[in-house]
C-alpha cells in the first residue's frame, strides 16, 4: 500500500465536495388517463455504466465511454473517481460521452460522504485493489430497499489473497507485496450471486497473478458488458454472462472506447408506461436479448412487444409495445438473471393493479423490497402482502393521490400508476426517481402524458 493516500491511519484527505444536492425538492403533478404513443430512445445504462467508470482506475491511459446517462448516481460516481485521482472530461453536448483518466495513483480512500447514498461506490474497491495495491472504502450501509450487505465482496477479495479489516466504517483493504493472486472465488449467496461483488472481483483479478475463476458469478448484462469492456483493454475475461468466468491476469491495462449498453430497466419501464395507458410506443435502442424473462410475462400478461424490422442485434432493437385492453393477471417472482429483475418488480405491480383477475408477485432478491405496496393502496389499489409476497387483486381503476417512496423503483411504479390513474397524482421526493431515469417526464411528456415537474414548496 506504499504511496498509496488515505488507504490507512487517519484519513488526512480533504473531505470531497459534497454530493450533487437535489437542486430544489421536485415532484411530479400527473394528470392520469391519456394513452401515450410515439417513439422513445432508451439510454444507456446506470447499472452498466457505474462499475464500468470504475474501471478507469485500472489504467493511466484514457477511457472514453459514450452513451452514459446524465443522472445523479452517475454524477456522484464521476465525483467520487475526482478524489480518487481520476480526471473527468464530459463536455455538456457531448451527448453521453465521458473520457476518465488516471492522473493521481495515491489517492485511495472512497469517502463516506460519497459512498452513503451512492452503494455503488463500492464499486472502487476491486480496481483500487487490483491496481494500486490498496484501498480505503467507506462501507456502503443499508438503504430503502433491505439492509445490502457487501460479505460476499470481500470474501472474494480474500480469497485473492487481500487483506481487509474495518475501520471506523471503512473498509481497509490491502495485496501483500501490492499484488493480488488469481485463485477460485465463490460468489453464491443466500439470494443468489451479488452483481457489482461479481463486477469487483472481476475488476481485481484482471491485474493479479495467474487464473482466477469466479464460480456462483452473477450472470447480468451489466457483467458481460464489464467484461467486453475489460477485454478492450487488454484483459483476459472470458463466462462473463455466465455463472462461471476465468481471468487470466495480465501486467497492465490500456486505454479503450466503449459504448454502454441500453438500459434494461428503464426499457422494461416504458413497457409498463405503454401498457398501463393503454398505449401505442415505439422504443429505440431496446435490448430485447437482456428482457427475455420480462417479455415473457408481458406477453403472458397481453402486451404486444413486436421488433418493427428483421435484425441479429438484439441486444438493441426498435419494438412495438401496444396494449389496447384490460391485461390478464400473472404470477411474477423476481430472480437473479436470467430471471424476472428486481428492478422492475415495482413497474409489473402497478401494471397488474389493473390487470383482469388476481396476480401473484413474489420478491426473491430484496424480500422487503415494497416500499410501493403502501402508496400504491392509497391510489385504490387492492394489495395483500404476505412476507415476500403480494398478491395484487386488479381493479377497474386507480384514482389519484399525493404518493411518496424513498426508493427509486418504488418512485416510477408510482408515476405509471399515476399516469392511468383518475384525476391528479402528486409523486413526491422525485430525486429518488432522478437516481435512475433521465428527465423521465420530458420522455413521458414527448409520449403525450400529461406530467409536469414542480417545487414541492409551489404545491
Ligand atoms: C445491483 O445491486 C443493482 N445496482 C441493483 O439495482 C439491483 O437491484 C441488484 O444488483 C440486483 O439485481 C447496481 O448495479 C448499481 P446484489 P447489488 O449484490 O449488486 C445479497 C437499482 O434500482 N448480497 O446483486 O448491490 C443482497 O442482499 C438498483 O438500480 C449478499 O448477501 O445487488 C441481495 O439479496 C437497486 N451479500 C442479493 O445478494 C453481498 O455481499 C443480490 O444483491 C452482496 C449481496
Amino acid at each position: 500500500m506504499k504511496g498509496c493516500r488515505g488507504s490507512s491511519g487517519t484519513m488526512s484527505e480533504p473531505r470531497p465536495e459534497p454530493l450533487t444536492p437535489p437542486p430544489r425538492m421536485d415532484a411530479f403533478v400527473i394528470n392520469g388517463g391519456q394513452r401515450l404513443r410515439g417513439s422513445v430512445r432508451i439510454h444507456g445504462s446506470k447499472n452498466a455504466a457505474l462499475p464500468l467508470m470504475a474501471a478507469a482506475l485500472l489504467t493511466d491511459e484514457p477511457l472514453m465511454l459514450r452513451d452514459v446517462p446524465d443522472l445523479a448516481d452517475i454524477r456522484n460516481m464521476k465525483k467520487l473517481l475526482a478524489t480518487l485521482g481520476c480526471q473527468i472530461k464530459d463536455p455538456p453536448q457531448a451527448n453521453g460521452d465521458c473520457e476518465l483518466q488516471v492522473t493521481d495513483r495515491d489517492r485511495c480512500l472512497a469517502h463516506y460522504d460519497l459512498v452513503r447514498t451512492m452503494r455503488a461506490g463500492i464499486c472502487v474497491l476491486g480496481p483500487l485493489l487490483g491496481r494500486r495495491g490498496g484501498a480505503r472504502v467507506s462501507m456502503p450501509g443499508g438503504c430503502a430497499i433491505g439492509d445490502r450487505p457487501v460479505d460476499l465482496h470481500l470474501r472474494g477479495l480474500r480469497s485473492l489473497g487481500a487483506n481487509i479489516h474495518l475501520d471506523e466504517g471503512y473498509i481497509v483493504a490491502e495485496a501483500p507485496g501490492g499484488r493480488l493472486c488469481g485463485t477460485h472465488v465463490f460468489l453464491g449467496g443466500p439470494n443468489g450471486s451479488t452483481v457489482l461483488g461479481t463486477a469487483n472481483i472481476m475488476s481485481a483479478a484482471v491485474l493479479a497473478e495467474g487464473r482466477t475463476i469466479i464460480e456462483s458469478a452473477a450472470c447480468e448484462p451489466e457483467i458481460e458488458d464489464l467484461q467486453t469492456l475489460l477485454n478492450s483493454m487488454g484483459a483476459q475475461v472470458r463466462g462473463g454472462g455466465s455463472p462461471v468466468i476465468t481471468i487470466d491476469g495480465v501486467n497492465r491495462l490500456g486505454g479503450a472506447t466503449h459504448d454502454v449498453i441500453p438500459d434494461r430497466i428503464e426499457a422494461g419501464t416504458f413497457i409498463c408506461a405503454a401498457a398501463i395507458t393503454n398505449g401505442d410506443v415505439t422504443l429505440e435502442n431496446f435490448p430485447t436479448r437482456s428482457l427475455t424473462a420480462a417479455l415473457d410475462r408481458f406477453h403472458e400478461a397481453g402486451v404486444q412487444i413486436d421488433s418493427t424490422a428483421q435484425t441479429n442485434n438484439r441486444l438493441r432493437e426498435t419494438v412495438r409495445a401496444a396494449a389496447d385492453r384490460v391485461l390478464r393477471p400473472i404470477h411474477v417472482v423476481t430472480q437473479p438473471h436470467p430471471g424476472f429483475p428486481t428492478d422492475l418488480q415495482a413497474q409489473i405491480m402497478a401494471l397488474l393493479c389493473l390487470a383482469d383477475g388476481n396476480s401473484i408477485i413474489t420478491e426473491k432478491i430484496f424480500p422487503d423490497r415494497f416500499l410501493h405496496v403502501a402508496e400504491l393502496m392509497r391510489m385504490g389499489a387492492s394489495l395483500i402482502r404476505s412476507g415476500p409476497s403480494v398478491m395484487v387483486a386488479g381493479t377497474r381503476e386507480l384514482t389519484g393521490a399525493p404518493v411518496m417512496a424513498s426508493d427509486l423503483r418504488a418512485s416510477a411504479g408510482l408515476v405509471l400508476a399515476g399516469l392511468a390513474a383518475r384525476g391528479q397524482t402528486i409523486v413526491n421526493r422525485v430525486y429518488h426517481l432522478d437516481r435512475g431515469y433521465e428527465r423521465m417526464e420530458d420522455a413521458l411528456r414527448g409520449l403525450g402524458a400529461d406530467i409536469q415537474r414542480v417545487d414541492e414548496r409551489d404545491l
